[in-house]
C-alpha cells in the first residue's frame, strides 16, 4: 500500500512516551550554571537569549555580566543614551541587537511600567523580539507550556524525528515544534527546552555529535536508522565571504584624532570610526584614502603616511584597511557637528567603536595595553 504524506508525516511525529522524562533527568545532572540560569528574572533571560542568538555562549558570558552589571533592569537600560549601551556591547558584533533592546527597553518604560507583558503575541511586537525569543521569555521566565526552537534546538529535533525538511522554513519548524510538544512533560515548559538547547550544545553537537551520551540515543531516529547522524539537519553549502580592500585616514592635529560617527542604523550603526571607505578598481590605496577623506569631511589631507594594513574578518565579509596618518593640509574650520569630533586617544577609547577601529588604534599605539571589548 502506498502510504499517504500525511499518513507518514504522523509516523515520523509520533515520538516514544517517556522521552522528555528522560531528558528532564539528563539535564538534572548536567545543567551547566551559567549566568543567566541564577535567576528566573524575564529582563535578564530576554537579554541573555539576544546575546545568544548570534553569539557562542563561551563568548556570550562576559558579554552578558557586563551588560547586566551597567543595566540591572529595564529602567536602568531605558534611560541610558544609545551611545553608552552600543558601548557596552561592543565586541558582541551585530549592533542591531543592542539598539533593539534599548528602544524596546524604552518602550516598556514607557508603556508597561518598565516590565516585560507575559503573553507571545505582546513580546513578539518588541523590536527584535522574534517567535524564538518571544517563546523563550515565556516559557523560561513565565512558564508558559510552549516549544521555544532555536538553532540548537532544531537541530536535535530535527535527528530525533528524523525529519530531513530545510529548518530554516516555517512549516519544517512548526512540524518540529509540534513533534516536540507530544514529549513536553506537563509543566516543564522552562526545563524541557533548556534541556534541549543543552543538548544541542553539549551532545547533539553540529559535527560528530557525541550519541552515546545521549539520553535521547535509543528513540532519536538519526541515531537508529542514519550511519552518521551529524548529516541532518540538511546544511547549504557555506559562502565564500567576499573581501573588501579598504582605506582609512587617521587625521592628526596635536594629539586629536578625527573621527564620525556612522549612520544610526545598518552595519555598525551608531559606532565611531576613522574616515575611509572602499579602494576602487583602478584606484591607489592612497588615492581611495584622499578620496574618502574629501567626500565624507570635506578635509584635504597634506602628506599621508602609510601606518600599515588592519584585516578582520565580519560575519558576511572580510576587509584589509590600509591605514594612512596625516595632517590637515589647511587650518580646519572647528565643526561642532554631532557625529563628528576630535578625540584623544582616551576619548576614543570611551566611544563605540568597531573591532576593526580597535585594531587601528592597536597599530598607531603598539605600545599601550588598555583595550575595550571583554572577548
Ligand atoms: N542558547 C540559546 N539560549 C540558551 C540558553 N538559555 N542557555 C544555553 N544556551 C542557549
Amino acid at each position: 500500500m502506498v502510504e499517504t504524506a500525511r499518513r507518514a508525516s504522523r509516523r515520523r511525529t509520533r515520538l516514544p512516551p517517556g522521552s522528555g522524562r528522560s531528558l528532564l533527568g539528563w539535564f538534572t545532572g548536567h545543567r551547566r550554571p551559567l549566568p543567566w540560569r541564577r535567576n528566573r528574572d524575564p529582563y535578564h533571560i530576554w537579554v541573555a537569549e539576544v546575546l545568544l542568538q548570534q553569539t557562542r555562549v563561551e563568548q556570550a558570558v562576559p558579554y552578558y555580566e557586563r551588560f547586566i552589571l551597567r543595566f540591572p533592569t529595564i529602567r536602568a537600560l531605558a534611560v541610558a543614551p544609545v551611545g553608552e549601551v552600543l558601548k557596552v556591547w561592543q565586541g558582541a558584533g551585530y549592533y542591531a541587537r543592542a539598539r533593539h533592546l534599548h528602544a524596546a527597553a524604552r518602550e516598556l518604560a514607557a508603556r508597561h511600567g518598565g516590565e516585560l507583558p507575559h503573553s507571545v503575541n505582546e513580546l513578539e511586537e518588541l523590536p527584535g523580539v522574534g517567535p524564538y525569543i518571544a517563546r523563550a521569555i515565556a516559557s523560561f521566565a513565565f512558564g508558559a507550556p510552549y516549544i521555544a526552537l532555536e538553532a540548537n534546538g532544531l537541530r536535535v529535533a530535527a535527528r530525533y524525528t528524523l525529519d530531513t525538511g530545510d529548518v530554516r522554513r516555517a512549516a519544517v519548524r512548526a512540524r518540529l515544534e509540534r513533534a516536540l510538544a507530544a514529549t513536553m512533560p506537563t509543566g516543564a515548559a522552562a526545563q524541557f527546552n533548556e534541556a534541549i538547547m543543552e543538548l544541542g550544545e553539549t551532545v547533539c553537537c553540529p559535527v560528530a555529535p557525541r550519541c552515546e551520551e545521549c539520553p535521547l540515543g535509543g528513540s532519536c531516529r538519526a541515531y537508529r536508522e542514519l550511519e552518521d547522524p551529524g548529516s541532518l539537519p540538511r546544511r547549504a553549502a557555506p559562502k565564500r565571504r567576499p573581501h573588501v580592500r579598504g582605506a582609512v585616514v587617521v587625521l592628526r592635529q596635536g594629539d586629536r584624532w578625527f573621527v564620525q560617527r556612522r549612520a544610526p542604523t545598518g552595519l555598525l550603526g551608531g559606532l565611531w570610526e576613522f574616515p575611509g571607505g572602499k579602494i576602487g578598481l583602478s584606484e591607489t590605496p592612497e588615492g581611495a584614502a584622499r578620496r574618502e577623506l574629501r567626500e565624507e569631511t570635506g578635509f584635504v589631507a597634506g602628506p599621508l603616511r602609510h601606518r600599515g594594513v588592519v584585516r578582520h574578518g565580519y560575519s558576511h565579509f572580510t576587509v584589509e584597511l590600509h591605514v594612512f596618518e596625516g595632517t590637515p593640509r589647511d587650518r580646519p574650520r572647528p565643526r561642532v557637528a554631532p557625529g563628528r569630533r576630535w578625540v584623544t586617544r582616551s576619548q576614543l577609547l570611551r566611544l563605540p567603536i568597531p573591532k576593526a577601529t580597535e585594531k587601528i588604534i592597536r597599530l598607531l599605539t603598539p605600545e599601550a595595553k588598555d583595550t575595550t571589548s571583554p572577548g
